[in-house]
This record gives structure tokens, C-alpha cells and sequence, in this order.
């Protein structure tokens, strides 16, 4: 696959979730939205969850029929396991959000190719927002490129963050780094969707992101954008899932070391890897 290839997808991508986007803003503060749970009471799947990844998977399954899939709703794909191409879904992220009627939520597409991220989309319907990013090709909002923030210091620095659904019956539940970061920086956000405060670090809206309980479709696509916009990006596996920090590049030494020296075993994350 080449560069014009993934320009093709990125504009294919872009239509699609256009139409997800209408669908899903048509649907946003229905009173009778089918709402279920999955791993713990509140960690939810709506029937729009469901709907908006049946139509990503449709569209990936007529365009590349022998590409592998790694959707939120529906897994790993049973065809196509062993391809080299591996597009990873997450139809709503902010899914608590969605099924509060709350309007920030994103659409996250990516592709990889023998494990790196070749494409990263993540889109917002309730502001038109189109993020994306092709490897060694810059980071865009719709048509404009994007470059992260030039605050230079923790304390005049946004910082997001983001708890997991397990965090009444963990103390393992991001606590600890938040009571550390807080009162340190400038503000401190929680949008409710991993892959926007990862946009948003890309589009310099806010300096920096760390969590650390996360699946590859919350970050993979976000990851790319922030760094082909100048940014920082660092993930590592961590128990079952993924811990990440992400900044620009003035702050994200400042960031990681205030989190180290809450827990060295969880932020062992280094910007030379
Ligand atoms: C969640 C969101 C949230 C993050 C959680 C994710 P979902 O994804 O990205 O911001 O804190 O860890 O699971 O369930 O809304 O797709
Ligand atoms: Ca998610
Ligand atoms: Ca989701």
C-alpha cells in the first residue's frame, strides 16, 4: 500500500464516518436508546455502539476483503486473522457520554500494517471535527495541519487524564497519578473519550494526556496523529491492557517524572526507547 493509497482511504474514511456521525448525532438523547452493560455496571454498549461498528466493518470487509479487523464490539475478526493489515475500531469512544446524551464522543479508525500504524482517523460529529494523520505525512484537522502546543512548563499546562471502568473495586483506578498531577499544572481535563484528548493534545488545545488502563482501539489511531503533529506519544503494555502519557515536547519530560515518582513500575516510559 503507498502514500496515494492511504490518501484514497483517508478521504474514503472521511465520508463514512460523516455518515456514522449523522446517524449517531440523529440518535444522541434518545430516552429509549438500548443501553446494556459489559464489564461492569457502568462500563456500556449502546445499540448505536453496535450499529456505527457493523458499518465500519461492512465498509472494510466490500474495500479489503482480506485485511484483518480488531473492532471494540466484535473482536478480533475470525477471517483474515493472519493478514498483515490490521484495521483497529472503536465506533464511539466517550460511550458513557453518548448514552448520557453528552455530546463529546469520536469515531477512531486505524490501520497498521505488520503492527505499525500506516492511518489514524478519529473524527467528532457534534463538531465536524475530522483528525487524521498518514505515517510521515503530517497531522490534519479536516484540511489544515495541526502541530501540538508551544507551552513550555507543566504548571501553565492543560493536562487530560481518564479513570477506568473498574475504579470503584481497584485502588489501582489512576488516583494516585491524579491527586499527584493536579495541583501542578494549569487545568486538569476529562473529556470521556481517550482518542479526543489525544486529538487535542495533536491540535494543541491541551499540552499533555496520561492514563493507564487502555485498549489499542482508545489509542492506536490518536497515537499517530499526535505524532506526526510534533508530539509525544509513549504506550506500553501494563497488566492487560496499556498505560500511555502524551505531551508535547517541552512538557512531556516534566509529565513522565512527576508520574514516576508516584509508581516507577507503571511509568517506566521513556521518550528514547
Ligand atoms: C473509554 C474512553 C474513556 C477512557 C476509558 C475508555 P469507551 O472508551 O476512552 O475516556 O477513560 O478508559 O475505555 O468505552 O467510551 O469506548
Ligand atoms: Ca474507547
Ligand atoms: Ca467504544
Amino acid at each position: 500500500m503507498n502514500t496515494e493509497d492511504l490518501y484514497k482511504i483517508k478521504n474514503q474514511i472521511h465520508q463514512l464516518v460523516k455518515d456514522i456521525g449523522n446517524y449517531q448525532l440523529e440518535n444522541l438523547g434518545r430516552h429509549d436508546l438500548e443501553i446494556n452493560s459489559k464489564s461492569s455496571a457502568v462500563d456500556l454498549v449502546t445499540e448505536v455502539d453496535k450499529e456505527s461498528e457493523r458499518r465500519i466493518i461492512k465498509f472494510i470487509e466490500a474495500n479489503f476483503p482480506d485485511h484483518g479487523i480488531l473492532g471494540e464490539e466484535s473482536g478480533m475478526s475470525i477471517t483474515n486473522k493472519e493478514s498483515d493489515y490490521l484495521w483497529i475500531i472503536d465506533p464511539v469512544d466517550g460511550t458513557t457520554n453518548y448514552a448520557h446524551g453528552y455530546p463529546l464522543f469520536s469515531i477512531a479508525i486505524g490501520l497498521q500494517y505488520k503492527e505499525e500504524t500506516l492511518f489514524g482517523s478519529v473524527y467528532l460529529p457534534y463538531m465536524d471535527d475530522y483528525f487524521w494523520a498518514i505515517q510521515g505525512e503530517g497531522a490534519y484537522l479536516n484540511h489544515q495541519p495541526i502541530q501540538v502546543s508551544t507551552y513550555k512548563t507543566l504548571d501553565m499546562s492543560i493536562i487530560a487524564t481518564g479513570f477506568p471502568y473498574n475504579k470503584k473495586t481497584t485502588t489501582d483506578n489512576n488516583l494516585n497519578y491524579f491527586s499527584k498531577i493536579m495541583p501542578n499544572v494549569g487545568g486538569i481535563r476529562r473529556s470521556g473519550s481517550a482518542c479526543i484528548d489525544l486529538v487535542f493534545v495533536a491540535s494543541g488545545r491541551t499540552e499533555g494526556y496520561f492514563e493507564m488502563y487502555l485498549n489499542q482501539w482508545d489509542f492506536i489511531p490518536g497515537q499517530l496523529i499526535v505524532r506526526e503533529a510534533g508530539g509525544v506519544c509513549l504506550s506500553k503494555p501494563l497488566r492487560d491492557r496499556y498505560a500511555l502519557v502524551a505531551g508535547n515536547p517541552h512538557i512531556i519530560e516534566e509529565l513522565i517524572q512527576q508520574l514516576k515518582e508516584v509508581s516507577d513500575q507503571d511509568y517506566p516510559l521513556s521518550i528514547i526507547e
